[in-house]
């Protein structure tokens, strides 16, 4: 191949020649002056030919490019502050490498089913692309943040024997006789390093067979957990408001050009700072009621009204202390009102809902052991799980957030699934 040059580098060109490799996002041609769009996952650039400066056999080719084949192409690079990216390749010569078939995407308004059958193309749509950008942004700020605050990340199992959260979203698969299930979550996994390393977190992909199509459910998703030993459930959510402001600072930093390109008002943004607010379960309740809900004291709270309870601040807003009966097996008893844990959820504002689930885990060997019965779950499975409550039982807390809902609410889109690359749905396993 010839060397060729990446687009986001050629301001460090500007009158050189240089080429650039790529696919040919669109072409026109105005009598003796024609252009080429290409993009290079790095950039777009603008390529220009003029016919009486060119080999005619390049001119050729220009007029026969499809949209989405692949060139080089090589020219001198100007300043072009008309052009997208801001400069524009006066081209020398051209040679196609691939010319495409007919591409099925076309820059008009396509249904969605028919973008996610062809996911593996529409990745490379400039919103699609500025999306991915932002959740591998915000990836990584996830392994810095941690990294920095001197957690050690632990890779944990995908396949497992223990049931994570609840019973009744698994995917099972056999496993040589036994059961196996794909991992709802890594928790109880970075639970057994924290003895090893103190701070922990473990950030991978996690699996619940939810039957549900909502804007908000993947079927995989993924979640980052950290897990602190000696915290308490206000030292998590201290933890977790950081976490977020972190993230959103970094987006509005490293990601202002995707942010516009997905035409996200940022002054929201940048009005997250530490503290958010905190509401118990039981005082949102009575809020809900107050508002003209039906909700009773002992349910879960629901898609609508996380939105009634967040409608009224801009900032994230915690729930804490649900009732026992609404969350997970682990959640340490509250000793304050023991029909409680203490937990807490994360919602984020503009109608976005869950972000967060998160609590202190329960420490007391005997407790434990009759949330696993009350839960009908099997000791058998939990033995390993147990020993931590035996050989230097802790306090300690930790949280899950959602990738691809946090990163839908930064860049303020309607549905979770454009910022996964290829979704898993409930109805869509393939591309
Ligand atoms: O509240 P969840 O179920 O918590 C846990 O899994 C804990 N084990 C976490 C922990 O304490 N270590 O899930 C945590 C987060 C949710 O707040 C949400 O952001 C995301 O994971 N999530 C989903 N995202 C997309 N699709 C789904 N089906 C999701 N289920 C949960
Ligand atoms: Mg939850």
């Amino acid at each position: 191949m010839p060397r060729s040059t990446e687009i986001r580098q050629l301001n460090d060109h500007v009158g050189e020649e240089v080429t650039l490799t790529g696919w040919v996002e669109a072409t026109r041609a105005h009598g003796k002056v024609a252009f080429a769009v290409v993009r290079d996952g790095t950039g777009i650039a603008q390529t220009v030919f003029f016919k009486k400066e060119l080999d005619p056999e390049v001119w050729e080719r220009h007029a026969a490019l499809t949209q989405e084949s692949t060139v080089a192409v090589t020219g001198e690079v100007r300043e072009e502050p008309r052009a997208p990216g801001g400069y524009e390749i006066a081209v020398r010569d051209l040679q196609v490498i691939h010319t495409s078939a007919e591409y099925p995407i076309q820059p008009k308004e396509h249904g969605v089913d028919f973008l996610l059958d062809h996911r593996h193309l529409w990745l490379r749509s400039s919103q699609q692309r500025a999306g991915l950008k932002v959740r591998a942004e915000i990836s990584q700020a996830t392994h810095d943040f941690f990294y920095d605050r001197g957690f050690t990340r632990i890779d944990t199992p995908i396949l497992t024997g223990a049931i994570g959260e609840h019973a009744g979203t698994l995917f099972e698969t056999d496993y040589f006789g036994d059961t196996a299930y794909l991992a709802q979550t890594g928790q109880l996994y970075v639970e057994a390093a924290c003895p090893a390393f103190r701070k922990v977190y473990c950030f991978g992909p996690t699996f619940r067979a939810e039957k549900s199509k909502t804007r908000r459910h993947l079927t995989e998703f993924w979640m980052v957990e950290p897990e602190v030993a000696f915290a308490d459930s206000d030292d998590n959510m201290r933890l977790q408001e950081d976490f977020v402001t972190y993230l959103v600072e970094r987006a509005l930093e490293r990601c202002s050009t995707e942010l516009e390109i997905l035409e996200r008002d940022t002054s929201v943004l940048e009005r997250i700072k530490t503290p958010f607010p905190r509401i118990s379960y039981t005082d949102a309740v009575a809020r809900l009621q107050e508002k003209g809900s039906d909700i009773e004291w002992g349910r879960d709270l629901g898609a609508p009204d996380e939105v009634s309870l967040t409608e009224d601040h801009d900032l994230p807003l915690f729930v804490y202390n649900y009732p026992k009966q609404a969350k997970a097996f682990y959640m340490k008893e509250n000793p304050d009102d023991p029909r409680t844990v203490l937990c807490d959820d994360l919602l984020a504002p503009e109608g976005y809902g869950e972000i967060i689930g998160g609590s202190q885990r329960e420490d007391d060997l005997d407790r434990l052991r009759e949330r696993i019965a009350e839960e009908k779950l099997p000791e058998e499975a939990y033995d390993w799980y147990l020993d931590l409550r035996k050989y230097g039982s802790f306090p300690h807390s930790g949280f899950g957030l959602g990738i691809e809902r946090t990163v839908a609410w930064i860049t303020g889109r309607h549905h979770i699934r454009e910022f996964i690359p290829f979704p898993r749905l409930m109805n869509r396993l393939n591309p």
